[in-house]
């Protein structure tokens, strides 16, 4: 970039403010200074003098508490200073959950598991973020979950998880993600399959209780819970269930009376549902946009995102694997014995043979050595892209962040499809 020509404007904001901003345009960068005062981005706070770079995608929100001058370096397609937000709501939101915290480490009881439910586009993902990153400010070290099968922040599309928080995430990168607990559900949607939804979800739940437990700190902690925006029918269902499976203390639903209050019916007495107000900055994504979001988050596993990676390419033989897929076409109840569902069949697993079908195709690698183990609630080791199917060879040819050989050899079948345009 020519220096001579780079916009630069300085933004001075008042208290309770925030410098929102968003860049569509193709390859184009914004540089971001803290000039004076103090500011944070999603809870993050600046470094005073420490340049922080945007790209295209980026749909940022830089607050303040107490006012500051921010120096902006580039152009941005759409700008403006928003005086009324809900920041300070949210910082109110944390302090309940950070007073329950204390009382955990008193008592030495778990801390308290949070939820955060709402439609699409409406801050879930974001305020789960603020949250984590003040807990981490204030020492803690909770545990992030993501529900979010189709824009979740955890692994690529297609899986639930969790990790463990421990530091304040990155302002460019987000957070350092070490040993996420991964597992593959393969859909876009819990509709696709919500029996095998359902069911990984308890495991998840079952298997961060016990994580939970680790140590104190870990324990009084507590868990961050992001979910979906499926909200209504069997999306609602999964909500309660996720809320029993849990054990959720508090739930807070962003942006919709109706959902709010169908909680206050239907969850026990013992869950509080707390209403939170929706940003005015939070960007409604087409679906074209979030397909380009999922895409860009398979190229980032790969790839990488600011320190590219080198994946590594090769044959893979099929004899020396195993592909598996999670459930069996529906059959009628009819077909079933007498008071039996054909339910059971949505989380049957099948040993599926290698074909042109699977190209292009995200396969989950498993840490289970044989198709005799409990590959369905096995959490996931890694992805490979199957870039090649040569049916006459019997072989694939796959993407792999790992150089072969593959540590195991038993694969779940993921719907969805990635093309390496390397
Ligand atoms: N206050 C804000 N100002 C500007 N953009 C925001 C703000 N809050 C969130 N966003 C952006 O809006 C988009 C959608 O928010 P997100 O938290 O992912 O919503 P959800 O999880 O409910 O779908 C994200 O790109 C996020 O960075
Ligand atoms: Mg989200």
């Amino acid at each position: 970039m020519d220096a001579e020509k780079v916009k630069t404007e300085e933004f001075q904001l008042e208290v309770d403010s925030e410098l929102r901003f968003e860049i569509e345009t193709r390859n184009r960068k914004v540089v971001v200074e803290l000039k004076e005062g103090q500011a944070e981005l999603f809870g993050t706070e600046l470094v005073k003098g420490k340049q922080y770079e945007f790209h295209t995608g980026a749909k940022v929100a830089i607050f303040t508490y107490h006012g500051c001058k921010l120096l902006v370096k580039g152009e941005m397609d759409v700008q403006y200073i928003a005086r009324e937000t809900p920041m300070v709501q949210y910082l109110n939101a944390h302090a309940a959950v950070e007073q329950l915290r204390v009382v955990a480490d008193e008592q030495n009881e778990n801390g308290p598991i949070v939820m955060v439910v709402g439609p699409c586009d409406v801050g879930k993902s974001t305020v789960c973020k603020i949250l984590l990153n003040y807990a981490v400010r204030q020492g803690r070290t909770p545990i992030s979950v993501d529900l979010d099968v189709g824009q979740g922040s955890i692994s690529i599309p297609g899986t639930i998880g969790a990790f463990l928080v421990e530091r304040i995430a990155h302002v460019e990168d987000g957070f350092s993600q070490q040993a996420p607990l991964v597992y593959q559900f393969g859909h876009l949607s819990p509709s696709d399959n919500d029996a095998y939804y359902k069911l990984l979800l308890s495991k998840l739940a079952e298997v961060t209780h016990k994580r939970l437990q680790t140590n104190k700190k870990i324990r009084s902690s507590g868990m961050i819970i992001n979910t979906c925006g499926w909200v209504k029918g069997a999306g609602y269902k999964h909500i309660l269930h996720a809320a029993q499976e849990f054990q959720v203390a508090a739930i807070f639903v962003l942006d919709q009376e109706r959902l709010y209050n169908e909680l206050l019916r239907d969850v026990p007495k013992s869950t509080q549902v707390v209403f939170l107000q929706k940003s005015g900055g939070v960007v409604e994504r087409s679906r074209h946009q979030r397909s380009e979001a999922r895409d860009s988050r398979i190229r980032e596993y790969f790839y990488g995102r600011r320190t590219p990676l080198y994946p590594h390419s090769f044959d893979v033989k099929w004899s020396d694997i195993q592909i598996c897929k999670v459930g069996a076409p529906a059959l009628p109840d009819s077909c079933m014995p007498l008071g039996m569902k054909a339910e059971g069949n949505k989380t049957k697993l099948l040993p599926t043979q290698p074909s042109l079908s699977i190209l292009h195709h995200i396969l989950a690698l498993t840490f289970c050595e044989s198709i005799e183990e409990d590959v369905i609630n096995s959490n996931i080791a890694g992805f490979v892209c199957v870039t090649n199917v040569d049916v006459e060879r019997q072989t694939i040819t796959v993407l792999s962040p790992q150089p072969r050989p593959l540590p195991n050899c038993i694969f779940l079948l993921s719907d969805i499809q990635f093309m390496d345009s390397h």
